[in-house]
């Protein structure tokens, strides 16, 4: 039997380079990843009131199904924090756990658009926007964001890219691939921008507190009119991405997307609930202490300036500097490459050391380009990079 056609649009290209590697592993080669942004996978651990949190919650005799809207302490600590960050309309009743930001995403484009609509999207950007988009019928339009330019959106490519059937622009600040932080006029134009045209924002925020130069900004406190979906989770912050809980927050002063609101939370009623003992949990998150993230930043930023510096020591190598999230998207300027997934693949059998390539993140935008997370030690950094630097120097 033949899978239906909306599978065929599933990518996931962080995951798909790991088949080559597995392969590779399987014969006995030790592979070195920069390929999945999971912090956890290397030197950075969840915070132990949050372990001990769940400790506890194993020992309860609670463990029937929570609100298919999230568990209500959970919810009311979110918009504390979210108050706290962003100007905020929304109440709890505003406020959705999902299973992770992933869920959410895929439920938000599926309650929004129909065939025919579209959905602007950054180039280069993480990879379930586009796709899901395709999946659910729809057109995903991609915005171009500027490489010189730190990788700062082009808000006149955003311009023209609208049209009647654009339903909502996705922002992804810090952004991953690039690692880059909009500033903060930029978002109010933007914001502007979407008022004209009656088009919603979604604004994913999941590395808000992980930014090295400058102040994350979220188009929700710039917004008196023009509807905020903000989502944000405790994958990357708390260093729990197994546990899958993230949110959305629906910011709409004017009620303008109350009906798409509604639609998610029906929806949200089929899946019954997210993971209840997690939720649970991550009320200590947000309640407990909040250390651990500038020492993870301080970590964080030590090794973004080193794998900065070494890559552009490379001849046949450049690359921006990134200034938040965990990632860098440097660009293959080598002459014996025309391609990046190409050149991926090579540096795996070669230096055994696996990246992701970029057209995985935008066809266009990040052709000939790669991704590269700096989450490990210097050391393996260190390592990795001279391994790459000898094979392209020998090419
Ligand atoms: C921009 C962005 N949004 C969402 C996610 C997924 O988050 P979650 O673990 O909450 O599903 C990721 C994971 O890498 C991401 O980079």
């Amino acid at each position: 039997m033949k899978a239906s056609f909306r599978s065929d649009q599933v990518e996931y290209a962080i995951r798909d380079v790991v088949v080559p590697a597995t392969i590779l592993e399987k014969q006995g080669a030790k592979i070195t990843n920069f390929n999945i942004g999971d912090p956890n996978k290397y030197d950075f651990k969840t915070p132990p009131h949050m372990l001990e949190a769940l400790q506890n919650i194993a020992n309860d005799t609670e463990m029937g199904y929570a609100p298919s809207e999230g568990n209500l302490e959970l919810r009311e600590e979110i918009l504390a924090f979210e108050r706290s960050k962003n100007m905020l309309s929304a109440t709890e009743d505003d406020i959705l756990v999902t299973s992770g930001i992933s869920e959410g995403i895929q439920m938000l484009i599926g309650a929004t658009l129909n065939p025919k609509d579209n959905i602007l999207i950054p180039g280069p950007a993480y990879p379930p926007y586009t796709s899901l988009t395709r999946y659910f019928g729809a057109d995903p339009i991609i915005y171009n964001t500027l490489e010189k330019e730190n990788w700062a959106f082009d808000i006149d490519d955003i311009r023209k890219k609208i049209n009647a059937h654009t339903k909502a622009i996705v922002l992804i600040n810090p952004n991953n691939p690039t690692g880059a932080l909009l500033p903060k006029n930029h978002i109010k134009d933007l914001v502007d921008l979407c008022g004209e045209h009656d088009i919603f924002i979604i604004s994913d925020e999941i590395y808000d507190k992980i930014v090295y130069d400058g102040k994350h900004y979220s188009p929700s406190s710039f917004s008196n009119d023009v509807p905020v979906v903000v989502a944000n989770g405790f994958s990357k912050v708390y260093l729990v991405p197994g546990w899958r809980v993230g949110y959305m927050v629906f910011h709409d002063p004017q009620e303008r997307i109350s009906e798409v609101e509604d639609a998610v939370k029906k929806y949200s009623r089929l899946r019954i609930c997210v993971n209840s003992p997690c939720q649970k949990a991550c009320i200590s998150a947000l309640k407990g202490p909040q250390d651990h993230i500038s020492k993870m930043v301080s970590k964080l930023r030590e090794r973004r300036d080193y794998m900065y510096k070494r890559f552009n020591e490379i001849e046949g190598i450049e690359c921006a500097k990134p200034q938040g999230a965990f990632y860098m998207f440097p660009k293959i300027t080598h002459p014996a490459w025309t391609n990046d997934k190409q050149f991926v693949l090579d540096i795996l059998n070669n230096c055994h050391v696996l990246f992701v390539h970029g057209s995985g993140f935008s066809k266009e935008q990040g052709h000939m380009h790669f991704r590269s997370v700096f989450l490990p030690p210097i050391e393996i950094i260190e390592e990795a990079l001279s391994k790459v630097e000898r094979y392209l120097d020998s090419k």
